[in-house]
């Protein structure tokens, strides 16, 4: 029976999901840069629920075929274990998996955690009504929060998931210690599934982050709103332009905002005051695009075996089953 549906991470920050001491650094840096954890706000989330559904955003259907594809094959892999999402969102994807390990297992537990909180409760609740033989248990905090504290409250054999190619975010320094923090949260024998997205054309992936609707464009400049309500901000968001490209040398595609014209913002909260100059734009996200054989190596050396790889038919996303050794 679960009385408390939602466990807030880390207590000590006054915000829950950060202190903005990286917004400060970000914004004083030359090109200035955020992190994309500032998309996700209640409305940012509920934005990418949106991009997940434009004609042009290919990652999550593509996904989603392949778990609904292979689900039972993972269950039947894994066994019953408690599974684990960082980064769960609406969890819609996941429910593929849910079906899969509510046929083999008739007790199974499964902990979604996000930075949002008004999307992870409304999730947890849905799918608590939707699974009863599931007990699920959301926690609210940022990736770093939730590994900190999965590594010092470990209960039975786990399957940690990471979908929908959220990997892509992290350059491949910040990627190295998310694996290996990843895989201190785990025991040998334990699974970790991870979705990424595939490198393709240009001519497919630009138009996935520039889409006709301008819905991505809304999506990135949320991200401005999002500080201004956080962090008593001032941003102006008709002053900043949403600009996506594909760069074929990192195989990434950067999200900016470009600003429009030369002028100050203020951040209260943070005491923080920064000049804009016409032309200059805001790094808002990386979007890394991979390559299967070499994420497997890069997986191997943290000690996690892949155990089995899937695609699409178009090989335009893939899904590693891997084992920690
Ligand atoms: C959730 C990080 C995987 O990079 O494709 C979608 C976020 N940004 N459109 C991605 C996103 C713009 C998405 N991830």
């Amino acid at each position: 029976m679960i009385t408390q549906p939602l466990t807030v991470l880390d207590h000590h920050y006054q915000d829950l999901i950060d202190d903005g001491k990286d917004v400060i650094n970000g914004l004083n840096k030359n090109p200035k840069t955020l992190s994309p954890k500032y998309f996700y706000d209640d409305p940012g989330s509920l934005l990418f629920e949106k991009i997940c559904e434009l004609p042009e955003y290919y990652p999550t259907r593509t996904e989603a075929w392949i778990l609904n594809q292979y689900a039972d094959e993972i269950a039947v892999i894994t066994n019953c274990c408690e599974l684990i999402e960082l980064g769960s969102g609406s969890s819609t994807k996941t429910q593929a998996l849910l079906d899969a390990y509510q046929k083999i297992a008739d007790s199974c537990r499964y902990l979604p955690i996000d930075v949002s909180g008004g999307i992870l409760k409304t999730s947890v609740l849905q799918l608590q009504e939707k699974y009863p033989d599931i007990a699920i248990h959301g926690l609210l905090g940022t990736y770093e929060q939730a590994l900190v504290h999965l590594e010092s409250n470990y209960l039975q054999s786990r399957m940690l998931f990471f979908l929908g190619s959220s990997l892509g975010n992290f350059n491949p320094e910040e990627c190295d210690s998310f694996l290996n923090q990843v895989s201190r949260t785990l025991q040998p024998g334990d699974f970790f599934l991870l979705g990424i997205d595939l490198q393709k054309p240009k001519e497919i992936l630009e138009p996935a982050y520039n889409d006709s609707q301008g819905v991505t464009a809304a999506f990135n400049l949320n991200m401005l709103s999002h500080l201004n309500w956080r962090f008593q901000g001032n941003f102006d968001i008709n002053l900043f332009r949403h600009q996506a490209i594909y760069n074929q040398v990192d195989n990434q595609i950067e999200m900016y905002l470009h600003c429009q014209k030369s002028h100050l913002v203020s951040l209260e909260a943070l005491d923080l005051k920064v000049s804009f100059e016409e032309g200059e734009s805001i790094l808002t996200e990386i979007s890394r695009k991979f390559d299967l054989a070499t994420m497997e190596k890069e997986l191997q050396s943290k000690g996690l075996k892949t155990v089995k790889t899937w695609t699409d038919e178009k090989g335009w996303f893939g899904l590693i089953l891997c084992q920690l050794k």
